[in-house]
């Protein structure tokens, strides 16, 4: 199969090389020409995976048009403020039946759309049972060092879902399905939120139980959410949900999880940024979760709170006795 990857950072490369593994032609394409030329030169994603070969089956291109000629499967591995502008670039070079994954976590902050949502926008009407999400617990870094891992491709067409499934699938990567796109998509999102949450609680010298309570009750806010916007709560017990929240809060290969640690250890938000030099889409996330959480009326303390450090200025100190000193409730409301 001819595979293009829309966006050649860390995870668009190491997608690209689980596709070239399992004999796919892959072409990467990104704004950044120099990561692209990068890939030509040396066969190297020099600036996002050093260290790594990338085989002959996985080249480049600069022009979407020259990068999706003839692409069966495409990868959006953009960051998702961009996925709108960069499903607008792909759509016309997109032949009817190319298989689409968005790999893509986040909701738009303004529309509160969901990636898929997003896509579908997009795309002409043809092409959207062709889409599929994919989503669960994946540092790059691991999946590129062929590290086992699982995941779940969501997609409303479950024939998209396996085909997607069977693209990625090898020895060590497993991809399951599952028809449940917005309890994918939610779970993708705000663990980045929870992720941060539980760096700042790092960062301030708590301890396990600290973060095991932030977890699970982060999870519980994030299924609530979910099933308000349609989803199955089932969906957030497995590898988008849980998988991906235990993930993101429990190591520092996680830029969410390493925002957090920053404010917790009383840098600003503008610092940690500047270190990371890279996307933590937990900062955005956290404004698209707060909204959703108003307009759906989801109660979602844990959110609230990184909400108010990233953009209210609560200091981090004062946001654990703010969520203990909540009503007293049962553990399921
Ligand atoms: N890194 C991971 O381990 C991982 C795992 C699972 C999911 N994801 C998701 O994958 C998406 C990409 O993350 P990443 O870690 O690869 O980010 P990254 O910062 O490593 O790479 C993003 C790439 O997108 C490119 N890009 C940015 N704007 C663009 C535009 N307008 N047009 C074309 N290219 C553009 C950048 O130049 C960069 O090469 C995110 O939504 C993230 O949540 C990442």
């Amino acid at each position: 199969m001819r595979a293009t990857v829309l966006g050649a950072g860390s995870w668009g490369t190491a997608l690209g090389l689980v596709l070239a593994d399992n004999g796919h032609q892959v072409t990467m394409w990104d704004i950044d020409t120099g990561v692209l030329d990068a890939i030509a030169a040396t066969q190297e994603n020099t600036r996002y995976l050093p260290g790594l070969p990338l085989p002959p089956t996985m080249g480049s291109s600069p022009d979407i048009g020259t990068a999706l000629a003839g692409a069966e499967l495409v990868v959006v591995a953009v960051p998702s403020p961009v996925v709108r502008l960069v499903g607008q670039q792909a759509a016309p070079h997109l032949a009817q039946g190319t298989w689409i994954c968005c790999v893509a976590k986040g909701v738009e902050t303004d529309s509160l759309k969901t990636m898929n949502e997003v896509l579908e926008d997009v795309l002409p009407i043809p092409m959207q049972p062709y889409l599929a999400f994919l989503s669960g617990p994946s540092f790059a870094k691991e999946v590129a060092q062929r590290l086992p891992t699982a995941v779940t491709v969501a997609a409303r067409w479950e024939h998209a879902a396996r085909r997607v499934q069977e693209a990625f699938a090898t020895p060590v990567f497993r991809p399951y399905t599952s028809t449940d796109v917005m309890g994918v998509e939610i779970g993708g999102c705000v663990k980045n939120v929870i992720a941060i949450a539980a760096g700042v609680a790092e960062g301030l010298g708590y301890g396990a139980n600290a973060r095991a309570a932030l977890v699970t009750r982060g999870l519980a806010e994030i299924s609530r959410l979910a099933v308000a916007r349609g989803a199955n709560a089932l969906t957030l017990d497995g590898l988008a949900g849980m998988g991906d929240l235990l993930l993101t809060c429990s190591s520092v290969l996680s830029r969410n999880f390493r925002v957090g640690l920053g404010l917790g250890h009383g840098k600003t938000l503008e610092e940690v940024q500047a270190e990371l030099g890279q996307v933590a889409e937990g900062v955005v996330n956290a404004r698209s979760t707060a909204a959703m959480a108003e307009r759906w009326g989801v109660d979602m303390p844990i959110s609230d709170i990184v909400h108010q450090m990233l953009y209210r200025g609560l200091a981090p100190a004062d946001a654990v006795p703010l969520l203990m000193s909540r009503a007293m409730k049962p553990e399921r409301y």
